[in-house]
Formats: C-alpha cells, sequence, structure tokens
C-alpha cells in the first residue's frame, strides 16, 4: 500500500508519477471502445460491435497481466486490500485526517475490480450472443442454443450492470472533485500527483515497450485464438 499521511504544512509538496503511460493508455482506448461498443451493440452494427468487443476482450487481458508487471500503483497488489482497510477508509472518508492513498483507495481497488470482472463477463459472453436475426457471435455454434439464448441474455443484463457501475465511476469522480477538492482526473491524463515529499516512492514496473509487445500478443491471442477455436 502507498498511503501516505495529511501533507503538514512543512513539509514540501512533490509530483510523484502515479500512473505509467500504458495504465493510462489502458484507461482512455477502454473508455473510447466501450461507448462505441454501447452505440454499436444498441444500434444493430454488430460486425463492427463483435470485432470492437474482440479487441476489449484483448485489452483486458492486457490489463490483468499489467496488473503483476505495470508500476506500483498498476498493481493488484497494491490495491487489493481486506475489508478492514475499506472499513477504515470509509469512516475517514469526510474527515481530512484519514489514510490517503496515491494509487486507489480500498473502495476504489473493488470498484476497479468489479469493472474489469463486469467487462470480461461482457466480453465473453458476447462470444456466444445472438441476436436471432443475421447475426452469432464467433463461438454462437459451439453451444447449444438454449445456452446462448442464457448468454445472450446476460449480455444484455450486463450492459446495464456496467452502465450502473460506470454512472458510479463517474459520479465518485466527481464527488472527490466538488466535494473532496481532489482531482483524480488529472493523474489519469498526465500520469502524475502533486504529494507531500514524505510520501513512498513509486515502484517502477515493466516499460512502454514490453507494454506494447505484451498487449500485441494479448490481441493476437484472442483473435487468433477464437479463430481457431470457431473452425
Ligand atoms: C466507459 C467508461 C469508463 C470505464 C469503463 C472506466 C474504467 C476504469 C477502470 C477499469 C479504471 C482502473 C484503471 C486501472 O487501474 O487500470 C478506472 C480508473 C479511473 N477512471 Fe475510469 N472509466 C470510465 C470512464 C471514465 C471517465 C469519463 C473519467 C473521467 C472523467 C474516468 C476517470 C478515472 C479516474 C480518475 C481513474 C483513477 C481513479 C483513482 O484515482 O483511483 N473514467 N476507470
Ligand atoms: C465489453 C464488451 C462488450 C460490451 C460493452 C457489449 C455491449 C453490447 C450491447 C449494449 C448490446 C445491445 C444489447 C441490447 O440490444 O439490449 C450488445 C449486443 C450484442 N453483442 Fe455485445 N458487447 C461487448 C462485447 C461483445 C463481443 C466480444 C461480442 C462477440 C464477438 C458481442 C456480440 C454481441 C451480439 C451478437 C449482440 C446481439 C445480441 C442481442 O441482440 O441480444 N459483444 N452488446
Amino acid at each position: 500500500m502507498t498511503d501516505h499521511p495529511a501533507a503538514p504544512a512543512a513539509i514540501p509538496a512533490v509530483s510523484v508519477p502515479v500512473w505509467d503511460l500504458p495504465t493510462r493508455l489502458f484507461h482512455w482506448v477502454l473508455v473510447i471502445a466501450v461507448c462505441a461498443l454501447f452505440y454499436t451493440g444498441l444500434q444493430g452494427k454488430l460486425d463492427l460491435h463483435m470485432k470492437l468487443g474482440q479487441f476489449v476482450l484483448g485489452l483486458l487481458l492486457f490489463r490483468l497481466i499489467w496488473g503483476f508487471i505495470g508500476n506500483r500503483q498498476a498493481r493488484f497488489s497494491d490495491f487489493i486490500a481486506g475489508p478492514a482497510a475499506a472499513i477504515a477508509y470509509l469512516r475517514g472518508l469526510f474527515g481530512s485526517n484519514g489514510p490517503k492513498y496515491l494509487g486507489h483507495n480500498p473502495v476504489g481497488g473493488y470498484a476497479v475490480l468489479l469493472m474489469l470482472a463486469l467487462l470480461l463477463i461482457q466480453a465473453s459472453t458476447g462470444l456466444f450472443a445472438s441476436d436471432d436475426i443475421a447475426t452469432d457471435g464467433p463461438l454462437y455454434s459451439k453451444v447449444s442454443s438454449s445456452l446462448s439464448a442464457r448468454l445472450s441474455t446476460l449480455h444484455r443484463l450486463g450492459f446495464d450492470a456496467l452502465l450502473v457501475i460506470i454512472l458510479i465511476h463517474l459520479a465518485s469522480n466527481a464527488f472527490y472533485l466538488l466535494v473532496k477538492r481532489e482531482n483524480l482526473i488529472s493523474p489519469m491524463v498526465t500520469g502524475s500527483k502533486t504529494v507531500p515529499a514524505s510520501t513512498i516512492m513509486p515502484v517502477q514496473g515493466a516499460g512502454p515497450v514490453a507494454a506494447l509487445v505484451i498487449f500485441a500478443i494479448c490481441e493476437i491471442v484472442v483473435f487468433a485464438g477464437i479463430t481457431w477455436l470457431a473452425k
């Protein structure tokens, strides 16, 4: 955990790297892709939808790997906390002396895991879904029609669940900005946060070139793997 105490006036503030480039790119590409998936899914533009969905599956696979080798804040070990830490965080949420975190706080960490899990379920169920008109997911023929019908229902319900958690995500960003006067959004853009100089320095992870290679491999595995399984 990279928690840091509230800044006493005497301690100078420094800018430290928090979100590495691959994590930031992952986030903003995911945002654009998920918006496009909602649009193409609801408009019935399913050929493009299915390609984008598989792309997101590759993106998620990359993030799962990056959660072990990215910089400190990107790692699951940094933000998967026990319930006690989450309760302590919630207790201190409205005061000024509660624990502060460089990366995701313990409650935000649960929200991130939930979003990633829902996205994974959404992308996986899509592979077996069908609109019962003209378009079937690439692995539709690999399951019975009753199982495909259930997975299609799950794909439609998953959309609602995702929408709810994304709205909560946006509301909590607005809460930090407007109520707690803490801008979480700009570090997700620039990568850096201004914190007291006493804050534990971040741990470097694998670099952007390694990230690009791993990302490319993830996409190849997903697209080639699904094509192979669909045969
Ligand atoms: C489709 C919409 C969105 C999805 C699915 C989404 C998903 C996520 C995920 C998975 C993370 C964790 C990042 C990681 O550790 O890899 C995250 C973090 C974050 N997102 Fe989003 N996001 C969405 C939209 C937005 C928007 C529009 C904003 C800004 C207005 C935003 C601001 C942030 C911030 C600031 C964090 C870091 C929070 C922290 O400091 O703990 N997100 N988001
Ligand atoms: C995170 C990724 C995904 C999101 C957010 C998403 C979202 C959606 C949405 C919003 C719909 C419209 C549901 C409705 O009409 O109520 C839809 C339908 C559909 N999606 Fe996805 N999808 C994703 C991934 C995929 C993937 C990977 C595939 C297949 C390769 C896929 C295949 C389909 C199909 C076949 C339909 C039509 C199902 C029906 O009409 O019931 N989706 N998706």
